[in-house]
């Protein structure tokens, strides 16, 4: 490079930044690109959704993407994840998403934003928050004024937040996404579309570049694409790339090509072979998209974790697993894979990725078995889970009716009659939203699960007492189920007869665990159940010490269940998921170092639906260092899969 080169570049510098000549980006539609401060512009980029992986990992993986060549990241913002309850808004600790956004500005990493309000993305809901449902017939990503009047006032949050991050406004955001697939959604209403227009164009200004993101299909830009927003389609590898970018043509005859969401892997479902893609075709078809110029954001490039509650479901019912690993160029655990790689070389045909070593893959560490101890069940807990105590009512509630978004609700009402012969206890179709564990007199009966399991039979004298545990195990993000009550939605039948006199206990499990009330000693030892093939759900505590002397710890780890089969875990108070390897395929959480202590022993507490794992003998969980996200699995529905499209989970 030549001195006046080097001039005129700085030269550019200095004006586009120092002396106030506005930093811009938008779209060419005479040259079929997008214009970043007036030089033709495409981003090659990557999903990275900060809500799936703590804090204090986001610079490393950000670093990774970098890295790897990338000049843009994408992420969603989940609307229910800052909005917990109406009005109360967090963005703090793992919820920071400004100071995400300044890593991903300081690391040299543009943004393309997606705040929704709908984001589909595996989340409970697609993001959008349960409370919604206080309406009990709303109609979501609508003009239903209701829902109209929660998104006005959200975006009012959110959006003038952004702001100032906006590429326009020396930040990094280049573009916006308005909604999310919106043409794949039955509700079709351009007017709320016009609205969303209106609504972001308010708060963000004339400037930045809207977009919307539709299957490569005709049929799905029909109501997804808009006037004034920019149609972009997403699509996976292994097609035809020039028939998939016709689809964008016939809704937006110029401008830049954008693949939105490129993917790399695919999601799960617990029950379902794990999803695998094969790095060779992933390489191809970027290569092709990359080929033609064309704008790309790769989905995902690291999926992280759905920790706690936070997964979604599909429909006909079927939830995804704990794990977003996604089978993505960085693994759940932010580790490089021979796809990472693979797709790096591509990107160096196209851009000169930076130099320099890539930061290696977090070490982790097995700190083995843990013993654990039965601590109470749940329905003995009662009194440190449910501190308002039990709300009457002749027929079930829903947990919204219940004012409780997420985990478990018990209802509990006592036989009407004599059951002396086995007699059904029963649910309709779709009754039971998701899985119910229930028992008479502290003995488990049986468990009935959405649409799979809708009949069990119980015995047992009149008046004994009917505990039923209902579980969410996430809300469809997808299609027109949204709308996804939780708790006995339909009324339980008893033989002929409607099961009544309810009281319903809502429980707050997070917080007993992480107050430590669970390890409290009971007011009296039950006599231990006889050995049966389930039990009622019931919590378990164990600890262990992070070993002196090992240079580098915590590490990160993976938690397994051996002879366990399906709940809920909690290390140190930090809801890490939900494990069930009885079904598959994934086997193992991942328990990232950042919950570990090494002042104090670490608390393991276990909540075990279905099986008593410590008889006989001794009942362990344990750590190693590797992942199993591929067991072989154990469900009744596989449906196979050949392509990677959104067309799959119609
Ligand atoms: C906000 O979210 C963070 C991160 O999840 C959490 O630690 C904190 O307790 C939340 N704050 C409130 C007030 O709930
Ligand atoms: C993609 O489809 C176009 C139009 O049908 C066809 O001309 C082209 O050969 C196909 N490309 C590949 C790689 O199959
Ligand atoms: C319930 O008991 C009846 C009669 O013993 C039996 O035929 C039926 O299979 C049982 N149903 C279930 C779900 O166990
Ligand atoms: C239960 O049955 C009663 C009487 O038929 C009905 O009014 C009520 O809506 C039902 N409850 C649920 C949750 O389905
Ligand atoms: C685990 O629980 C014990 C007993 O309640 C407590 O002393 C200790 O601080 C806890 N460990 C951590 C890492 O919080
Ligand atoms: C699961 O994945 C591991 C690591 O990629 C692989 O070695 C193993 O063969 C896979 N197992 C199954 C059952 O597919």
């Amino acid at each position: 490079m030549t001195f006046s080169n080097i001039r005129i570049i700085l030269l550019c510098f200095v004006s586009a930044n120092t002396l106030g000549v506005p930093r811009n980006f938008n779209v060419d539609y005479k040259n079929d690109c997008f214009r970043k401060d007036g030089e033709e512009f495409r981003y090659i980029s990557g999903s990275v959704h900060y809500n799936r992986i703590p804090r204090a990992y986001w610079k490393d993986r950000l670093l990774k993407m970098y890295m790897a060549g990338l000049n843009a990241i994408q992420t969603y913002v989940p609307w229910n994840f800052h909005e917990p309850s109406r009005g109360q808004y967090n963005f703090s600790g793992d919820r920071d998403l400004e100071h995400f956004l300044q890593l991903a500005h300081d690391i040299g990493l543009l943004v393309v934003l997606r705040p929704g309000p709908y984001i589909c993305g595996e989340w409970d809901m697609g993001g959008l928050p349960a409370w919604l449902l206080n309406k009990k017939d709303i109609v979501l990503r609508s003009s239903d004024p209701d829902y109209i009047a929660a998104v006005d006032k959200w975006m009012g949050k959110l959006l003038p937040m952004m702001k100032p991050f906006l590429y326009q406004s020396g930040g990094p955001i280049i573009t916006v996404q308005v909604e999310n697939e919106y043409g794949s959604y039955f509700a079709c209403d351009r007017d709320y579309l016009r609205h969303l227009t209106k609504l972001f164009r308010s708060h963000l200004g004339n400037d930045v570049v809207l977009f919307t993101t539709d299957g490569a299909g005709v049929r799905y830009l029909k109501c997804g694409a808009l006037q004034g927003l920019y149609a972009t389609v997403d699509f996976g590898p292994g097609g035809n790339v020039s028939v998939a970018f016709d689809a964008q043509r016939h809704a937006e005859p110029h401008g830049p090509l954008v693949n939105s969401e490129f993917y790399t892997g695919w999601l799960d479902h617990w029950g379902e072979h794990h999803s695998t893609v094969s790095t060779a075709i992933v390489a191809k078809s970027l290569n092709e998209i990359l080929a033609v110029g064309a704008s790309v954001n790769l989905y995902m490039f690291i999926g992280g974790t759905n920790f706690g509650y936070w997964n979604g479901a599909n429909a006909p019912y079927a939830p995804q697993p704990t794990s977003y690993d996604y089978d993505a160029p960085l693994t759940e655990a932010g580790d490089l894979t021979d796809k990472y790689f693979a797709i790096r070389e591509v990107i160096k045909l196209y851009r000169k990725v930076p130099e320099g070593p890539v930061l290696p893959s977090t070490p982790k560490y097995a700190y083995g078995a843990v013993q654990m101890k039965k601590l109470h069940t749940v329905s003995d807990a009662l009194e440190v889970l449910s501190l308002s105590g039990p709300v009457k009512s002749i027929y079930p509630l829903t947990f919204i009716e219940m004012n409780q978004a997420f985990g478990f609700v018990l209802y509990r009402t006592k036989l009407p009659v004599d059951c002396s012969t086995p007699t059904p206890l029963s649910s309709p179709l779709n009754g039971v939203h998701d899985r119910a564990y229930v028992s008479v007199d502290g003995v488990a009966a049986g468990i009935l699960e959405r649409n799979k399991a809708l009949t069990i039979n119980v015995t047992g004298k009149a008046g004994s007492q009917v505990d039923v545990l209902v579980e969410n195990m996430g809300r469809i993000n997808y299609g027109k189920d949204i709308n996804d009550f939780k708790g006995l939605v339909s009324n339980l039948t008893l033989g002929a007869d409607t099961l009544t006199g309810w009281a319903i206990y809502s429980l707050s499990i997070d917080q007993a665990v992480s107050q430590g009330l669970l390890w409290e000693p009971g007011s009296g030892e039950a006599a231990p159940p006889p050995p049966s093939p389930l039990s009622v759900p019931t919590f378990y505590g164990g600890a262990f010490v992070i070993p002196d002397g090992i240079p580098d710890l915590p590490q990160d780890s993976y938690i397994r269940f051996p002879n366990w089969r399906k709940g809920q875990v909690w290390i140190n108070g930090f809801n890490l998921g939900r494990y069930w390897p009885a079904r598959g395929p994934q086997v193992t959480l991942f328990v990232p170092a950042i919950i570990l202590s090494t002042a104090a022993p670490n608390n393991v507490t276990v909540l075990e639906l279905e099986a008593d794992p410590c008889t006989p003998g001794h009942c362990t969980v344990e750590f190693t260092s590797t992942p199993v996200l591929n067991a072989t699995v154990n469900s009744d529905h596989k449906h196979q899969r050949a392509l990677f499209r959104r067309d799959d989970l119609l």
